[in-house]
């Protein structure tokens, strides 16, 4: 435990929100796109990929940083609540994981072959090649995981402004630090 959470911490944490919620909207877009639009298509899959596997690194130095500095002390509130939040944190730690893992198997196992190209850059090699029966179990997956992060993630934020409307240092100690 520590006293507060330090800056890189708490810029992992809006950036990671960020990357997510815009992920988010542009999956909405690019799927939304007509085929008569192939070459904005084909821009926005490979970008909503490379912002997607972008967020496995940044999980992996926030886990990295939580083991090393710990977390500051949760504030006081009913015992249900404290455990209610750390499900909640624990299922979003998972679930900012789950996501891209689910999303780089689905681009793989896509039935039409396109490589992922990282920003246009690095090829990302895929691990098995196009098959449509993982597919069709992939793809929903990685979309309802998509689903189930964002709505955990605006509860969580919901009751982070509800604290802090209370008067409780949460959305400041993540905001501002100490
Ligand atoms: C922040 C992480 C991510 C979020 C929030 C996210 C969100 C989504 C959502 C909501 C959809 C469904 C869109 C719809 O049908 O309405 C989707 C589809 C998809 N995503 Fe992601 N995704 C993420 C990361 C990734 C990654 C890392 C990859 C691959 C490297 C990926 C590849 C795909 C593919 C291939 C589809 C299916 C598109 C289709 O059916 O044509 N996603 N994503």
């Amino acid at each position: 435990m520590q006293g507060a959470w330090s800056a890189a911490q708490r810029r992992l944490h809006w950036a990671m929100a960020g990357l997510v919620f815009v992920n988010f909207l542009l999956a909405l877009v690019m799927v939304a796109l007509p085929l008569s639009a192939l070459f904005a298509k084909i821009l926005t899959y490979q970008l909503h990929k490379s912002l997607g596997l972008l967020l496995i690194p940044l999980w992996v130095w926030r886990l990295w940083l939580l083991a090393r500095r710990g977390r500051p002390a949760p504030f006081m509130l009913p015992g249900w609540q404290q455990g209610a939040a750390r499900w909640g944190q624990g299922l979003l730690y998972a679930l900012l994981i789950t996501v891209p893992v689910l999303g780089f198997l689905s681009a793989a196992a896509a039935p039409v072959a396109v490589e992922t190209v990282f920003f246009l850059i690095l090829p990302i090699p895929h691990p098995f090649p196009p098959n449509q029966a993982l597919y069709d179990v992939l793809r929903p997956l990685h979309q309802g995981a998509a689903w189930g992060l964002v709505v955990l993630a605006m509860g969580h934020g919901a009751v982070a402004i509800h604290h802090h409307r209370r008067g409780l240092p949460v959305l400041q100690g993540m905001w501002r630090g100490p």
